[in-house]
Formats: structure tokens, sequence, C-alpha cells
């Protein structure tokens, strides 16, 4: 199966969310990327589930919606009503992250957990099988552009080799410094999904041609 991207608009323009969503959706993305920062977990602050359903009505377009707040189980139930298709959250900002799974699961979304640079699969290996998506950071959260950590690639195989041996259905979705360069490593390495704010927006070509280079790279890497 091809791999899927998913832009984040953390890099798109915060005077005009509505037309970046829009052009992307009909760019093709397979789902938006949304990086809810609390200025707590990670140092910054971005926006909230106004947001969400500010842009919500733009696009059919699926919403992936990415938690770097602390205690997001006061919050998930506010982006699943404003239209979160799926929320990711990291294990470290609850004390109760089995629950907070099935919370997510019962507001009618699906549930992803994301995995610091420093945090090991076996930390989250009891949820496994209950969750949609396993999101490896190939940077530490909190902004954009910055460089993606090779020691990652490591992450992503045992990830699929595991899903594999325990015949597990988890998407692994990557997040962080991915570009053309960086693209071939993550889908060899066993990506679903591949992140990409900067590579996308800061492309001199737009948000398209920048879509379709990720997608050509990472496919010419698994043929
Ligand atoms: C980082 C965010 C990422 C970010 C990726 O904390 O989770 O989704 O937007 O940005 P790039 O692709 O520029 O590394
Ligand atoms: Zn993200």
């Amino acid at each position: 199966m091809s791999i899927k991207i998913a832009p984040s608009i953390l890099s798109a323009d915060f005077g005009a969310f509505a037309d970046d969503v829009r052009e992307l959706s009909e760019a093709k993305a397979d789902y938006i990327h949304i990086d809810v920062m609390d200025g707590h977990f990670v140092p910054v602050i971005t926006f909230g589930p106004q947001l969400v359903s500010a842009i919500r009505p733009v696009t059919s377009t699926p919403f992936d919606v990415h938690l770097m707040i602390d205690s997001p189980e006061h919050f998930v139930a506010d982006f699943a009503k404003a239209g979160s298709n799926m929320i990711t959250v990291h294990p470290e900002t609850t004390a109760h992250l089995h629950r907070l799974i099935h919370q997510i699961k019962d507001l009618g979304a699906r549930p992803g957990v994301a995995l610091n640079p420093a945090t090991p699969i076996s930390s989250i290996e009891w949820v496994l099988g209950d969750i949609d998506r396993v999101l490896v950071m190939t940077v530490n959260p909190g902004f954009g552009g910055q460089a993606f950590i090779p020691e990652m690639l490591q992450k992503i195989r045992s990830l699929a080799e595991r899903r594999a041996s325990l015949g597990m259905r988890f998407e692994i979705g990557v997040d962080g410094g991915v570009n053309a360069d960086t693209a071939p490593l993550v889908a060899r390495a066993g990506a679903d999904v591949m992140i990409a704010g900067s590579a996308v927006f800061h492309h001199p070509e737009g948000v398209g041609a920048a879509m379709d280079e990720l997608r050509l790279s990472a496919a010419a890497a698994r043929a």
C-alpha cells in the first residue's frame, strides 16, 4: 500500500488556515495534521478546539490531531466534538493512558499514541492492541523545521516487526524532519504515514508539488 501524507498546519499561514487547509485537501492530502501545544508539555502554545471547528467545514479530509498538552483527558471531548477524526496523545502527559485511549474511542475518534525520541516502545506495550496509530517522533516535539533524528529509524523498524509478530493493525506514523531526503528512509523502515510541515509549506513550487515529491521518493524507496 502506498504511503500516506499528513501535512502539518504548524507550518501554514496562521492568518489563513482555511485557505491553506482547502489547498491541502485539493492536493489530496490523506490527513490534515493539527499540532496542539500548551506551553507546558512543550514550550510553545498553538491553538485549541476552536480552530479545529473553524476549519472543519472547509474539507472532508480526516483531521489528525496531535495533542502535545498536559492532562489531555480534560480536553479530548472538546477536540472530538470539534471534528477530530484521530486524536494522538503522549503517554507522559497522563497518569491513565489506557483509560484515555478508551475515552477517545467512546467519543467516536480513533486513538493514537506518540513516542518521544527517548520514550521506548515498551512503555506502550499493553495498549498496542487498543490503538489505531503509533506516532514515532523523529524530533523532540515543540517546533517545526528541526533535523530528523536518524536513530529513530531503528524504532520504526522494531515497531513494524513487533506489529507483524503480534498480528496487529495499528498504523505507523512518523513526525518530524520528514522531507524528500528522509522520506525514502522512513518508507523503507516501515512507516505508513509521513507527517510533514516545513517540507510541504516551504516548497518553492507549492504544497501539491511538495506532496508529490514526498510520495515519489517514498515509493521509489519501496520499489
Ligand atoms: C513537532 C510537530 C510536527 C511538526 C513537524 O512538534 O509534532 O508535526 O509540525 O514539522 P517538520 O515537518 O517541519 O519537522
Ligand atoms: Zn505533530
